[in-house]
């Protein structure tokens, strides 16, 4: 068993690994610990969609940390690159948010409203534009945006970049470390509680996703971050005849450069079972044949699923526990994990050094109210 680091965090997901990232950056040596391999629970399963950013995002929190994300994924992304040699596959592809019937095109105009409001670039197309930005779109759609900044990474090559590096800077990731405890004496959080023995920490951050809940629950601290299941389909056309990142609604494909497609997403209420389910796979192919045609000739190669943590509302929860003096908490992303968790971990980093925030962290407190956010309507994946 390793000596506790300055600060321990439990859980080597995105964010977890992005938080690792940001302290280690600043000279600490976090020990990152995970139940199971690093990255391989729902930050394996996203198919890592990152929204653009709002040039007037206004006091909206969630469009401020989604806005601040947006802007430091290319500098992470450079950074990583330089420090770990790593190409996180980050990619400005762009874009095209479709409906197919009316309800779909009343929730997409308003969604555009919102883009508006917030200064996020993007252009109606009129049909007989449809073709120019994405050719692979089907005759079914009906209305259809595109939004040039949309962007991707590729969640593998992210997570393998912020372990790599953190490990360089002399931070610790110890796989297959589950903690059953959290230690706690008065307002202290003094250990965690592993298989391995026990584990002493100075700052302790819990990003254990869906797992999280669960964990301050034995630390008397209620937080519901309940599983999602996100099923995800691959597909593969060496033609790649995908351009853009199409999105309707919550359903999403996502093409990467040697002509993988990524079909997601669903958002199943089915505990922590990792089973992708035969319906899920032929809603997600039914869903892509039916936004894009051309797609029935590609390969199906896999299919799997991820457990997103939930949230009492649209945001996550990130902030010290309440009744703690060392607790960090930063969970409950949902759909938004990959896409918040630079700037999450910007935020974390920020209250382990006794900083002043960046964006006010009111709207993001685990004893808050459920908040009512378009901000989550904007953006749907
Ligand atoms: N952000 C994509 C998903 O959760 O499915």
């Amino acid at each position: 068993m390793p000596a506790g680091g300055d600060v321990v965090i439990v859980g080597a997901g995105v964010v977890g690994l992005s938080i690792a990232h940001a302290l280690a950056s600043e000279g600490l040596r976090p020990v990152v610990l995970d139940r199971r391999a690093p990255g391989r629970e729902a930050s394996w399963a996203g198919a890592g969609m990152i929204a653009p950013e709002a040039e007037s995002p206004g006091v909206n929190p969630l469009v401020r940390l989604r806005t601040w994300s947006a802007q430091l994924y290319p500098v992470w992304a450079e950074r990583l690159r330089q420090e770990t040699g790593i190409d996180v596959g980050y990619r400005r592809s762009g874009g095209v948010d479709v409906a197919l019937d009316e309800p779909e095109c009343n929730a997409l105009v308003q969604a555009a409203g919102a883009w508006r409001a917030w200064g996020v670039v993007h252009e109606r197309l009129s049909p007989a534009d449809f073709a120019r930005v994405e050719p692979a779109l089907g005759p079914d759609v009906r209305d259809a945006y595109f939004l040039p900044d949309r962007a991707q990474v590729r969640n593998p090559w992210l997570l393998r970049a912020l372990a790599e590096s953190v490990r360089r800077k002399g931070g610790s990731i110890l796989a297959e470390m589950r903690v059953d405890r959290i230690v706690r004496a008065g307002t202290r959080a003094l250990a965690v509680e592993t298989r391995q023995g026990i584990l002493a920490c100075g700052e302790l951050v819990i990003a254990a996703g869906a797992w999280t809940g669960p964990l301050l629950e034995g630390a008397g601290i209620t937080l519901r971050t309940p599983p999602r299941r996100g099923q995800i389909v691959l597909l593969h056309d060496p033609a790649r005849p995908l351009r853009r990142i199409i999105e309707r609604g919550h359903n999403y494909l996502v093409p990467r450069d040697e002509g993988a497609i990524l079909v997601g997403a669903t958002d199943e209420d089915a505990g922590f079972d990792p089973r992708p389910s035969e319906a899920g796979y032929r809603a997600l192919l039914e869903h892509a044949y039916r936004l894009c045609p051309v797609l029935k000739r590609a390969e199906i190669l896999a299919s799997w699923t991820g457990p997103r943590p939930g949230s009492i509302d649209a945001r996550p929860s990130i902030g010290r526990a309440p009744g703690f003096e060392n607790l960090i908490v930063a969970s409950g992303h949902h759909r938004a994990g990959l896409q918040l968790a630079p700037a999450t971990a910007e935020l974390v980093a920020e209250i382990v050094l006794n900083r002043a925030t960046s964006i006010p962290l009111e709207a993001f407190r685990l004893d808050r109210a459920p908040m009512v956010d378009e901000a989550s309507n904007a953006f749907r994946s």
